[in-house]
């Protein structure tokens, strides 16, 4: 039997998930596996945290606290978020339980076994201070391409040149601040280079159903030819490495993190009392290709993960033998936010908790869900804006959908006792009509509604106007596009078109003028409601991928049976003539100006920033926020009253001692006396200042700030800096000399 396994990349759990991963990979599969469901497939949907490697343990010693914390607190809430999003896993795990560590084994010493593996000695940077070796994200330098002074170890964010950490210029280690030693040290290395040929095939094989993006930049991988990858690492926090010469080393994340995708699936199986289960979804049955097993993998994630799914897990998965490869991997491109990147450090982000904090009702869900598949970037950025948020809601969930229900349910229940209308005599055989309707639609192959009018109106005079039949045969036709854009994965297009169907739905309303005829053709407004109440159900089921929420009130409106919702019949009549509807609710409120306003306000300011860790570049005002800010909305800015600012209690102080916080390359810590007390105060100036000229400064503090435990050290205030044009900081001081500890700053 026909299987697709989904899968969403891992996010990893250091964060709260924002909207620009829901967009990327998580609502994309959802309207996928939640319409080929409603078709009737076998599918089996997988997701779940990404929680080992450098970007949790960096995310722990920034805050004092441990790699576990970090984990569990990300991983709850974000698994949260997404059940409160919709989105219909059939498991949402981990990559820290014990079936992922021995998945992961297993699969590093099966293809060390097979001599997948290399086992080398080589340079790499090592932290004399900090005694260890700098995984590429703590080490930092000038890029060898381009020359950007603030390159990662293994790649550049400003030109996206990949090289090897040692060719970096002036490394600087991100631990202590100092510039690293070279030094040799063991590592494993998948030889991905045996792979070659093998991944050459399969991306020709596949390049004609997957998206340009990925085939060519799998693609310019290839061509630049394979070598070994290291995929161990001198770390704690990882996959430990299962040999006993490779003490203190894990296994690099990307190879551990993809292949939690297997060990979800067996804990899905485990769960469900079916251990073997999981085999299913990944092992090909013996004998058979994966095209024979019709057995379809389909990985969703973010355009910066193609190559861990087009190149290493297709090789690790082949390597191992017997096991599915993707058969298509639909790589979004980024989503923006008003026009800029998504920064938390910038508080340019919106996060599903914010979200929800502030539109918490399932229309609201729906909202987000509808608006983010509108503008999915699938084949290039694109923007969110709260304005085309608001005009999503306003002018197409409430204007067309949720006003064609509304109109209906209201008529329904004035003028039919709340019932679906009881046809007259006369149309009895009319749902028998529709049915033959639909299937010469079909069978006729029109274009548009409006050819199938043309073709069948005459066949149909006794039962239907030209208008039902239009709008039957947009149902019929509508059904065949919408699905014919999911198998392709063009969500724009398939929630352009479902709209489309509500609004043909609304217009077919207004046309039939059921309130006129209702007065001397009472038989023709008996009929169009019975129509509608049909119609109800119809979009009900074409919009369930996408509106979930709103998809289930409008089943329960109409009581449609919940066995009825296929995908095959959503064009078919198949509410019950006399059934009881429902008390109508509003499904859209209108979103008001003052609501987008105060959302756009929000961004770049820091009042809620919860989100973020209090690292000086958080704490220092950030100028090129507040501006974006005020460019993308000149009528919201953050205004406060001077009541506001009086709360904030600014003070001299002076700076008595200072020396380095061990591993972090920004933060000093200092002893400041504020004129009537001395406090310890954290700065992350340490890129700026040496500490030993931090001593005698006059400084300008925030005296009443809450206290903050930094790397795990409190720190009892904030000194103010202003960024400098090149980056850097430049602390606030008084201007005139004579000024000394404790006078107040207003
Ligand atoms: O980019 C990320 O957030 C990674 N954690 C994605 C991992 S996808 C898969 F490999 F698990
Ligand atoms: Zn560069």
């Amino acid at each position: 039997m026909k299987r697709t396994l989904v899968t969403s990349a891992l996010p990893y759990a250091n964060g709260y998930l924002h909207l620009g991963h829901v967009a990327g990979s998580f609502l994309p599969a959802d309207l996928y596996v939640r319409f080929l469901r409603l078709v009737g497939e076998n599918v089996l949907y997988i997701g779940g945290s990404d929680e080992y490697g450098v970007a949790i343990s960096i995310a722990a010693e920034k805050e004092g606290v441990t790699p576990k914390d970090i984990i569990d607190r990300y991983h709850t809430a974000n698994s949260e978020a997404l059940r409160a999003f919709g989105m219909s896993f059939d498991m949402y795990s981990r990559t820290s339980i014990p079936r992922h560590v021995e998945t992961t084994q297993e699969f590093f010493l099966d293809l060390l076994g097979k001599g997948f593996m290399a086992e080398k000695e080589e340079a790499q940077f090592y932290d004399a201070d900090a005694k260890m070796f700098l995984p590429d994200r703590y080490v930092e330098g000038t890029c060898p391409n381009c020359g950007y002074d603030k390159a990662r170890g293994d790649q550049c964010d400003r030109c996206g040149a990949y090289y090897n950490q040692l060719d970096l210029k002036n490394p600087r280690s991100l631990v202590s601040g100092k510039t690293p030693v070279v030094k040799n040290t063991t590592h494993w290395y998948f030889k991905l280079g045996d792979f070659q040929t093998m991944l050459e095939n399969y991306i020709t094989t596949n390049s004609a159903t997957w998206k340009d993006n990925v085939v060519q930049q799998t693609r310019s991988w290839l061509n630049q030819g394979l070598g070994d990858r290291a995929i161990t690492r001198d770390l704690t926090w990882g996959v430990p490495v299962p040999l006993a010469e490779a003490k203190g080393k894990v296994i690099y994340v990307w190879f551990d993190a993809v292949l939690g995708y297997i060990s979800a699936t067996k804990e899905w199986a485990n769960e469900r009392g079916t251990p073997e289960a999981w085999k299913d979804w990944w092992m090909l049955p013996e004998g058979k290709t994966q095209a024979e097993a019709e057995m379809n993998y389909l990985a969703f994630l973010g355009k910066d993960n193609i190559v861990f799914h087009a190149i290493m897990f297709p090789a690790m998965l082949h390597g191992r033998g017997n096991y599915v490869l993707p058969t298509n991997i639909p790589a979004n491109e980024f989503l923006n936010l008003e026009g800029e990147k998504f920064s938390k450090s910038r508080n340019w982000a919106i996060d599903l908790r914010e979200y929800f904090a502030e539109f918490p009702l399932p229309q609201h869900v729906d909202a987000l869900r509808y608006t983010l598949a509108m503008n999915m970037p699938e084949n290039k950025d694109s923007d969110f804006t709260w304005r085309d948020f608001q005009a999503r809601v306003n002018n197409e969930l409430a204007a067309i959908l949720g006003n064609f229900v509304n109109r209906a349910a209201q008529f329904l229940q004035k003028n039919y006792a709340g019932r679906v209308p009881e046809l007259p005599p006369h149309l009895a055989k009319l749902p028998e009509a529709w049915r033959l309707l639909v299937g010469d639609v079909a069978a006729y192959n029109a274009d548009t509604a409006e050819a199938a009018v043309e073709a069948l109106h005459a066949k149909y005079l006794h039962y239907f106007s030209a208008d039902d039949v239009r709008i039957i045969a947009a149902l019929a036709l509508g059904a065949r596009k919408i699905e014919a854009n999911y198998r392709v994965f063009r969500f724009r297009d398939a929630v352009t078109e479902t709209m489309n169907l509500a609004r043909a739905a609304n217009k077919y309303f207004n046309d039939a003028a059921p309130w006129k005829t209702i007065k001397d053709h009472a038989d023709d407004a008996t009929k169009t409601l019975y129509i509608c109440s049909q119609l109800i159900r119809s979009l009900a089921i074409a919009f369930e991928p996408i509106l979930p929420h709103t998809s289930d009130a409008m089943l329960t409106l109409v009581q449609a049976q919940s066995t009825d919702k296929h995908w095959q019949s959503l064009a078919l009549p198949l509410v019950n003539e006399g059934a009881v509807m429902q008390e109508p609710q509003i499904l859209f409120s209108k979103i008001e100006d003052d609501i987008v306003a105060r959302q756009v306000a929000k961004l770049g300011s820091n009042t809620h920033s919860e989100t973020m860790t209090q690292t000086s570049s958080n704490q220092v005002p950030n100028d090129q926020a507040a501006s974006n800010q005020v460019a993308s909305n000149q009528t919201s800015q953050n205004l406060i009253s001077i009541d506001d600012f009086k709360n904030v209690q600014l003070r001299t102080g002076k700076i008595l001692a200072a020396e380095r916080v061990p591993k972090s390359e920004k933060l000093l810590k200092l002893q400041v006396d504020l004129g009537t007390e001395q406090r310890q105060i954290l700065a992350g100036i340490g890129k700026a200042y040496t500490p030993e000229e931090m001593v005698g400064k006059i400084v300008t503090v925030v005296a009443n700030l809450k206290p903050a435990k930094l790397m795990g050290l409190e720190s009892q205030g904030m000194l103010l800096a202003a960024n400098m044009p090149d980056g850097s900081l430049s602390l606030v001081t008084p201007e005139k000399a004579g000024i000394d500890a404790g006078a107040d700053v207003r």
